[in-house]
């Protein structure tokens, strides 16, 4: 089952960098975009009928028309692809509500942004909200080159621009001084927030880790990384209702998310691969096996959520909140 879903119109096209394309959208039925929170995604349809999740990158105070960019991946299962050669303005394409697991956190006393490549579209709209709150921040942007650096335009104007960092050309065995020279004066109050490729955002949280806690530390997957090891989860186990107290057996080849399904529980997902959040469910008791690459390593700790398309579980019973 997919969540619900919105007509919206293409209103413009810019490219934005090298393999970059931005898409301006405004709703079929003339009414205003809901305000979102800086860092949401939403799922976009292709022509294709392909479902991605794509980081929501104009101003979250805007209501007339959202903004979201879209990669093409060279190893695309034909989601960017559409997108990027079946779209023109007045396309209609099919979106969702926006979701959001990527917070600015408004206590912080200063926010460290590092993006690289397409990874700066989140960062995007959390940059929108610190200007206008007149917050301290510093937004740091890794590009192969400047033809590869999406939004320039915009970077290099006010009021981004006496905030960003430019970083283009860092070779791989410079990213460690490189990030470390971003965060050496952070304050003990600083929140970093990164996105980009995998194995960037694992050395921007190392480097990170050895100056803030854990929980100070944020980030947005949208690839799925190969599913953590099973350790100690059990190849079958039950699934309560906590609203009925119906189980359901939950097999080794089945999915929590498939197993609620053949008693009529429908659980809304969208990539199915544990990155973009939309079938988390409320635990009540039970000990999940997080293998999710989206919830916080708070969020994990405190058991309190699961999400059902991949996670499993280490207790013979989770109760869960349906
Ligand atoms: S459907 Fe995306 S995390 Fe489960």
């Amino acid at each position: 089952m997919q969540a619900p879903t919105l007509k919206v119109r293409v209103d413009a096209l810019r490219e934005e960098a090298h393999g970059v394309r931005s898409f301006s959208i405004s709703r079929l039925d003339g009414l205003p975009f809901e305000r979102y929170e800086p860092g949401a995604h939403i799922d976009v349809t292709s022509p294709a009928g392909i479902t991605r999740q794509y980081s929501l990158c104009g101003d979250p105070e805007c209501v007339d028309s959202q903004i979201f960019a879209v990669k093409k991946e060279e190893q695309s299962r034909g989601g960017s692809r559409s997108l990027h050669e079946e779209v023109s303005v007045g396309t209609e394409l099919s979106i969702g509500a926006p979701r959001n697991l990527f917070r600015l956190e408004e206590r912080a006393g200063e926010h460290i942004l590092i993006g690289a490549g397409i990874g700066i579209t989140p960062l995007l709209s959390m940059a929108y909200r610190l200007a206008a709150c007149h917050a301290r921040f510093t937004l740091h942007y890794f590009a192969r080159s400047e033809a590869h650096a999406a939004f320039m335009t915009l970077l290099t104007r006010e009021p981004f621009a006496q905030h960003v960092k430019l970083h283009f050309g860092v070779e791989r065995e410079q990213l460690p001084a490189a990030l470390d020279a971003c965060l050496r004066d952070a304050g003990n109050d600083a929140h970093v927030y990164t996105c980009g490729p995998a194995p960037f955002m694992d050395l921007v949280v190392e480097t990170a880790q050895t100056r803030l806690p854990a929980d100070a530390i944020h980030l947005e997957r949208f690839k799925a990384e190969p599913a953590p090891a099973a350790d100690a989860s059990l190849d079958s186990f039950d699934v309560q209702l906590a609203s009925s107290g119906q189980m359901v057996r939950v097999d080794a080849n089945t999915s929590i998310v498939e197993a609620l399904a053949s008693i009529g529980i429908e659980v809304d997902t969208s990539c199915g691969e544990g990155v973009c959040g939309t079938c988390m469910v409320d635990v009540v008791s039970g000990e999940p096996e997080h293998r999710d690459h989206c919830l916080s390593k708070a969020e994990r700790a405190s058991n309190g959520v699961i999400c059902c398309c991949v996670s499993r579980s280490r207790s013979p019973v989770l109760v869960l909140d349906l």
